[in-house]
Order: C-alpha cells, then structure tokens, then sequence
C-alpha cells in the first residue's frame, strides 16, 4: 500500500512535470486589407488571416511564443505584443523605428519571446502609424500556472463551484471592445495633421468585432449626458452622438471642424452583434480587453453582477461590480455568475467620453434558441447609452484599490536610484508632449533607424537616457498640466503605481524628499499595471525595477496623442543591449532593411 502510494505520487509529480514543461507555440499571422462592414457600414479596414480582431493566441506560463507576421498590405506595418515584457528579446518588441523597421509589403518578420514571469490577458497591436485602429489587433492569453494564489474563495465557498472556475481559467471567452471610425486610420491622420484637428467622433462600439450604427435624437442624447457633459451647458449633438466640435475650437470654422462622424447623414444599421450563450454552468469567464483608438468604455451586464479579478497580468481580490470602466488599453478579467433560468440580457460598453454619446451592445443569452435579440432585453438595466450610472449607489470598479493578490508583489520601498521627470501638455490642437523641454515624438522617427541599434541618443530629446542600469529602481514622476486624462503605457515592464492624485501635481523633486516631508506613499498596496490613467491636473509616480535592457516607450495610448507626439523612449542598460546582441544571430533581423 504505502509504494503504491508513493509510486503514485511519483506519477502526479512526473506528470507534473512533464505536464508543465515549457513549449515552444509557432503562431502565423496574415495582415491583409479588406473592404469591410463591422457595424454594417463599408470601408477599408485591415485584417490578421481575414478576421477583426485577429486570432486568439494561447500559451502557457513559461512558452516561447514564435509568431511570424506576414504583412500583404499596402502599407508598412510592425506589431507590438502589449504588457509582454520581451525579457532579452527587446528586439521583438515592435515599434516601428523603436526596435525594428516597419515590415515592408510582402515581407514578414518573426517575433520570438518567452511569457516566464507573467500570466494573464495580453493584447497584440499594429505599432505602426495608427493601423491598430483599422483592424491589427488581436489578443493573447498566457495560461496561470498553478503555483500563483487564487483569489477565487473570496467569491464562493463552494468547492464544486472553484473547480469550475479553475476548469473556467483555461478558455476564457474574449471581449474585445473597441471603438470604431468611419475613416481610416491614414485618413483621421491626414485631418489631425492638415486640418489640425483632434478627431474625436466615432461611428460605433464593436464588441468582438461586431456592432451596428444606432442613431439617437438630440432629446435621447441630452437625457442620457450626465452632469460631466452638461457642465458648460448643453452641446449640440449631432445624430451619432458627436458634440460639436466648433464649440470647443471656436477659432476653427464648422467645416474643418467637423470630426469623422459628425455630420447629419447617420443611418440605423442592422448587422449582427456578438451573443454569448449560457450552457448550464453556474459561471462565465470573460477577458476584457480596450482594443480601440480612444475612449475609456464603461461596461456592465444588465441583471449580472461582474466580480473582476485579474488587472493586466495580476490577480486582485475580487471587486464585485455593476460597472467597470475599462480604460483604453488596459485588459480585465471578470466572472459572471450566471444565475438566471432563460432570457437575453444586455452586454453594454459605452463612452464616457465628452466628446460623444456611443454605445456598442453584445448579449449573454440563456436561450440557445436565439441568434440575433432587439436591443430591449432582460434584467436590470445599470448604466445608460452614455455610460452614466443610472444609481448613484452602484458599485463600480476601482483601479486604485486592485493591488496583485500575491503578497510577494509588491512595489521596492524607499528611495529610488533614478527619477524621470515628466510632464505633460498640450501644445496646440493636435500636438502633445511629455517632456519639459516640450520635445514631441516625431512621426517620422517611425522610419529611421530603429533606437535600439544607436548607441548615442544625444541628438534625440525624445529619448530620455538616464544611464539606467540593470537592478536600478527607476521613477517615473508625472504632472498632468493639460486638460485631459491619458492613459500612459509602458513598454518592457510593469510598473508599481505608487502615488496618484486627481487634482494635485506631485509637489516634490523626488520620492526620497517626499518621504522625508511625510508625503504618503503608496508602497504597500500599490497597483500593478503596464497601462494607468493620469487625470487631468493630477500626477502619477510610477516605480518599476529595470530589470529589461532595451529601448522602451513610454506614451499616452490615445492613438492622436501618441501620434501628436506624447510619447518618449527610455534607454535601459544600452550596453546591455549590445551584449546580448552579440549573442544572438541578428542577421534575420538585418534582412529586414537594418
Ligand atoms: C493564419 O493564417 C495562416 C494562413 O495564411 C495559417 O497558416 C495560420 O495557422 C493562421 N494562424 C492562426 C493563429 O490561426
Ligand atoms: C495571406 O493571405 C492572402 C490573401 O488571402 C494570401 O494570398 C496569402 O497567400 C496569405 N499569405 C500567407 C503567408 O498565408
Ligand atoms: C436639443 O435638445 C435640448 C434639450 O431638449 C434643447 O434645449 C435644444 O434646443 C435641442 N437642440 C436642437 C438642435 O434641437
Ligand atoms: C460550457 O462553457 C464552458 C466555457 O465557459 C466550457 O468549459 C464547458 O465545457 C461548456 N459546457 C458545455 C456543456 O458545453
Ligand atoms: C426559445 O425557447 C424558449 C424556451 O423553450 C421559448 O420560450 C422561446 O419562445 C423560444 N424563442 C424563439 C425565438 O424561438
Ligand atoms: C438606488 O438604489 C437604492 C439602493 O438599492 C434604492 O434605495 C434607490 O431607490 C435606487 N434609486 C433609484 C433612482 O432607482
Ligand atoms: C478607490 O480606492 C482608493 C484606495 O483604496 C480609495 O482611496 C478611494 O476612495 C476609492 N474610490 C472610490 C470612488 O471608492
Ligand atoms: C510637479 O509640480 C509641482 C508643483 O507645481 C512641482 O513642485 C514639481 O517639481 C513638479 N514635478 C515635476 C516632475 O515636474
Ligand atoms: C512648453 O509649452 C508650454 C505650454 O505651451 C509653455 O508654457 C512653456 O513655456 C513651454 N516650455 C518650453 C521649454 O518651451
């Protein structure tokens, strides 16, 4: 009895190991264009193998994933794989101009990086240009291994019930929302550009790649504003929901103020939306991810509450909600407790961004009967087609308070051996910047040789070089001058967010003289992000541990701020680099136009 069960164990444990030894996952992607109509509307879109989004890739915490991006478009384009670290492989990390030059018509380029150390719900994106916007984009999801601490008997104490989420954990379904233009990408530029103009107008919210245009009158859209929207009195809307943009750019005329969007010409459109059906399991996985160009998207589940427990590759404790903003970029995990009988319920995300009133509408249906429901369905209804909370007394999700569940991540306490300095503004309509100096980011550094291959960077005031070296705890301190949120993202790395305020500039030169003066600082419950708001007039101090030599950006996620110049690189231990250059054959990477 006592070998057999020693035997036995021998067998789970070998099983075990075999069962979680690292695989390589070959991927190939096929970037085409197309003339397309998601939400019932033709235009020339792009496609990864004939699909937006792209397909969803899998892996296992600790796969190397090897994927090899065809590009038959008629443009260039790179893809950039977000939140994955590119642990020594920053060359597969994407940018055009950045890491790599942007792949040529016809030709391809192979990205090869391992996801040891990280878990969860990643997103993969045309770094190019704004093509993400027209349809490069699809999601990755790396697998948890078992060793990490669930969070899963804050929601249940069913035994049953955990071993469906944890069976739940290895396909959950995607919910990619996005917002989507009637242009494109190469178009909205063109205005930013020529007419400088910041084009802020939407034709619709695609769920899954799917929606549909629903035009609303000026009396439905002023009802459902909220008080943000109406705080200088009331826009003018037009059909699509956009406010017009001559009021808030007196000085343009009508014409070129006109956004995409904003015109009376909206049509109704009936095209299929996106169903998920119940099948008799008590919960529902779902990885939410903001794939679009602009807006933040309040999402909620009429009749469901969503309990979210995993932020960008961490898990939380749970936040049982109503709603969840999801903020551009930034991917969510969420359990949906499926504990109705029959009926059709409403998936909602909206905007809630000033500039426009849109909603995009997806289904969760416990008939399996039904294939295409009306907009009027089951359950209670939580937030309207603005996005507004329709009871102040809902709970909604809070991204300061969802800090990882495992206690051994936490942000370095004390002071930090490099700190970045940043601010930014707004320098006209359509440019931005991050740096005191006002630098912006130039478009065309997109196609020059890529940073990472330069060994000086003192010709470029875009790229901030702090001698960074491996194991140093860097600083990123942020005031938001400007009149707007951003979502800012960082490449090669996660970063701690470890003081923040709505209203409040950081009011000192560094974390170690605020910590002196008393200043509170966030080291003990600090989130964990790669993507992370700054509000308007507020700060962000942002800590992470280089740990990643290479070249990475740092930039506001709004496709017209990044391209308007809010973006910087910082260099990480650039000798680094080069050693680990000279081992690794570059020659392929060379044939690209290096
Ligand atoms: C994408 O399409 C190519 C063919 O063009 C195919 O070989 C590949 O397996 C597809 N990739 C995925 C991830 O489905
Ligand atoms: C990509 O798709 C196009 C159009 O379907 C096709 O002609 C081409 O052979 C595909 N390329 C690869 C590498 O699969
Ligand atoms: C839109 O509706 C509001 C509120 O009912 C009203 O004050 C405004 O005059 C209307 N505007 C137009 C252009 O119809
Ligand atoms: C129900 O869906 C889950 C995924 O959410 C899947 O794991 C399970 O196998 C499905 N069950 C049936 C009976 O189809
Ligand atoms: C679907 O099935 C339900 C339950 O059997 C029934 O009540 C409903 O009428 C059916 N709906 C359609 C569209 O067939
Ligand atoms: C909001 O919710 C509270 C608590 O459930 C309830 O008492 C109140 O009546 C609700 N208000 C509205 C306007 O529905
Ligand atoms: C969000 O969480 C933070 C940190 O716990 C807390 O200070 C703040 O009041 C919360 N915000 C809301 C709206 O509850
Ligand atoms: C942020 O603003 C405060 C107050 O205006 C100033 O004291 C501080 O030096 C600024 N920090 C940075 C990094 O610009
Ligand atoms: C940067 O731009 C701001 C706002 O336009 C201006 O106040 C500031 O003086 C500029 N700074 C430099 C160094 O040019």
């Amino acid at each position: 009895m006592k070998s057999a069960a020693v035997l036995q164990s021998l067998c789970v444990l070998l099983l075990h190991l075999v069962g979680t030894r690292a695989l390589v996952r070959e991927y190939v992607l096929n970037i085409t264009d197309s003339y397309l109509k998601p939400d019932g509307i033709y235009r020339d879109g792009y496609l990864i193998n004939g699909t937006d989004p792209g397909p969803s890739l899998f892996a296992d915490e600790g796969d190397t994933l090897r994927v090899t991006v065809y590009n038959n478009l008629p443009v260039e384009v790179s893809v950039h794989f977000h939140g994955i670290f590119q642990k020594e492989s920053p060359w597969a990390d994407g940018p055009a101009g950045v890491t790599q030059r942007p792949i040529k018509t016809g030709d391809s380029f192979v990205y090869e990086f391992t996801t040891e150390g990280q878990y969860g719900y990643y997103w993969y994106h045309a770094h190019y240009r704004n093509y993400l916007q027209d349809g490069v984009r699809g999601t990755l999801y790396v697998r948890p291994k078992d060793t990490h601490r669930r969070p899963y008997r804050q929601i249940t104490n069913s035994e049953d019930e955990i071993l469906e989420i944890l069976e739940l954990e290895k396909n959950p379904y995607n919910l990619v929302l996005n917002d989507w233009y009637k242009w494109d990408a190469d178009a909205v530029l063109a205005r930013e550009s020529d007419l400088g103009i910041d084009p802020t107008c939407f034709q619709s919210i695609l769920i899954n790649g799917k929606g549909r245009v629903t035009c609303h009158s000026n009396e439905t859209l002023i009802a459902n504003a909220g008080p943000t929207r109406l705080a200088n009195g009331t826009p003018r809307y037009d059909s699509f929901g956009c406010a017009d943009s001559s009021s808030r750019y007196p000085d343009l005329n009508n014409d070129a103020a006109e956004t995409p969007g904003h015109s009376s010409q909206c049509v109704n459109t009936y095209s299929d939306r996106e169903i998920f059906y119940v099948n008799g399991s008590k919960w529902m996985m779902f990885n939410v991810v903001n794939a679009g160009a602009s807006f933040n998207l309040p999402l909620s589940i009429d009749g469901h509450d969503m309990y979210v427990i995993m932020v960008e590759g961490s898990y939380i404790k749970p936040q049982k909600v109503k709603q969840l903003t999801v903020i551009l970029a930034s991917r969510y995990t969420i359990l949906v407790k499926t504990d109705k009988t029959s009926g059709v319920y409403n998936i909602r995300a909206a905007s809630s961004n000033t500039g426009q009133i849109l909603e995009g509408l997806a289904f969760l249906s416990y008939d399996s009967n039904i294939t295409q429901p009306g907009d009027n369905n089951n359950g209670e209804q939580y937030q309207n087609i603005g996005g507004i909370l329709l009871n102040s007394t809902y709970e909604v999700f809070n991204d300061t308070s969802a800090y990882p569940y495992d206690r051994g991540v936490r942000a370095p306490r004390g002071r930090a051996d490099k700190t970045i300095d940043l601010y930014s503004d707004r320098l006209t309509y359509v440019t931005y910047t991050l740096l005191e100096s006002n630098a912006t980011f130039p478009v065309a550094a997109e196609i020059a040789t890529p940073l990472l291959f330069r060994n000086d960077f003192s010709d470029l005031p875009y790229v901030v070089d702090q001698d960074i070296k491996v194991g140093d705890v860097v600083d990123i301190i942020i005031n938001n001058s400007e009149d707007n949120d951003h979502p800012l993202h960082l490449h090669g790395h996660s970063y701690f967010v470890i003081s923040q305020s709505e209203d409040q500039h950081f009011p000192y030169a560094n974390i170690e003289k605020a910590i002196n003066a008393g200043y509170p600082i966030n080291f003990d419950t600090a989130p964990q992000r790669d993507t992370y708001m700054i509000a308007k007039g507020g700060h962000l101090v942002l800590r992470y541990i280089a740990n990643n030599p290479g070249v990475w950006l740092f930039h506001c996620h709004i496709n017209a701020h990044m391209m308007g110049g809010m973006m910087i690189a910082i260099v990480e231990d650039i000798s680094a680099v080069k050693r680990l250059m000279a081992r690794k054959d570059m020659s392929w990477i060379e044939g690209v136009g290096l």
